[in-house]
């Protein structure tokens, strides 16, 4: 068993280099989030330049909104740009000593692209995950160095939500999580330490309402009375808002997560799964805001 609490302050490295693997939504908001916040060179990296050049796109355009908001100068601008870059060259990420992930939740792609990284970085890098509910030392089963390995979770949307789950999985060293906590402070989030179990702690919690809400649903309670009342309840957004928020096939993964590590407890949702094929629960305007529910994939049994 692990020693709970936080470890020395003292044995965080300094990370004066971030690279970030993944170019998608979740990995290109954290980018911009280290780069303002740690003001150290971001690399961003996937497989392909399309992707990578998506991500900087959305990384640039919010930097212009921040400026446009008056959230930040011109100078601070002009830095936050040139800090940031894109490459489909791993051997960029040499001189990074902190690398985070957001690939696809899959464990061997997260197994391999580790596996694949440690080669090009340095002996003393931190390599952390931002997997929503997939075992972390799982993730770190092919690292040659697993005790460098720390889950690092954040939640949507990154800029808004306060809370890291940092996950202390059984390799994960004192240093490799004094760096994360140090991390975390200098992002301005509240981190809390974590035991590496499927879900951690709020996705544990949140799968039970996603779970429900969707089961409700499959078993033939509608989704307007659903959406309705656990809105006026005062969730801060229904579950089915939630869902398109981190993204339907995430959220579907992250119930199959849940239901495959404690069957009795938890839902899985074949509704979910053809709404996340179909690509969305709401009919939206061209604004974004919700008309009503676009049903024609969901089967009620
Ligand atoms: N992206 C970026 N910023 C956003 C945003 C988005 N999608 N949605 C809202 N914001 C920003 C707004 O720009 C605004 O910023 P500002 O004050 O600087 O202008 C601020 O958030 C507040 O927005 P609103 O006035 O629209 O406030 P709301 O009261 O509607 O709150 C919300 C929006 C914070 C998103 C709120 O609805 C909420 O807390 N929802 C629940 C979110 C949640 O539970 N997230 C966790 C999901 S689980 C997860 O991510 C883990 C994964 O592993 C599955």
């Amino acid at each position: 068993k692990k020693p709970a609490g936080a470890p020395d302050k003292a044995l965080a490295r300094p990370v004066t280099k971030v690279g970030v693997i993944g170019a998608g939504l979740m990995a290109s908001q954290f980018a911009l989030l280290f780069v303002r916040r740690l003001q150290v060179p971001v690399v961003i990296t996937d497989l392909d330049q399309s992707r990578v050049d998506k991500g900087l796109g959305y990384i640039r355009d919010e930097i212009a909104a921040l400026l446009a908001k008056g959230r930040i100068s011109h100078d601070e601008s002009n830095r936050l740009n040139a800090l940031v870059s894109g490459t489909t060259d791993k051997a960029d990420f040499a001189d990074a000593d902190w690398v985070i992930e957001a690939v696809f939740e899959e464990l061997g792609v997260k197994q391999d692209v580790f596996a694949e990284i440690e080669k090009h970085i340095s002996d003393t890098a931190v390599l952390a995950t931002n997997t929503s509910s997939l075992s972390v030392e799982q993730i770190g089963a092919k690292l040659a160095h697993p005790e460098r390995l720390v889950g690092f979770h954040f939640f949507n949307p990154v800029a808004v939500m306060p809370l890291i789950e940092v996950v202390n999985a059984p390799a994960t060293s004192d240093e490799t999580l004094a760096t994360a906590m140090a991390v975390a402070a200098k992002l301005k989030k509240t981190a809390v330490i974590t035991r590496d179990t499927p879900g951690f702690v709020v996705n544990r919690v949140l799968a039970k309402v996603l779970g429900e809400a969707m089961h409700a649903v499959d078993t033939g309670t509608s989704f307007e009375v659903m959406n309705r009342a656990l809105d006026r309840f005062g969730l801060p957004m229904s579950p089915f808002e939630l869902l398109e928020l981190v993204g339907l096939k995430v959220g579907a993964h992250v119930l199959d997560t849940h239901h495959a590590a404690f069957p009795d407890r938890f839902f899985e949702s074949a509704n979910l799964h053809r709404l996340a094929e179909h690509g969305r629960i709401f009919d939206r305007d061209d604004k974004g805001k919700i008309k009503g529910f676009d049903k024609t994939a969901v089967k009620i049994v």
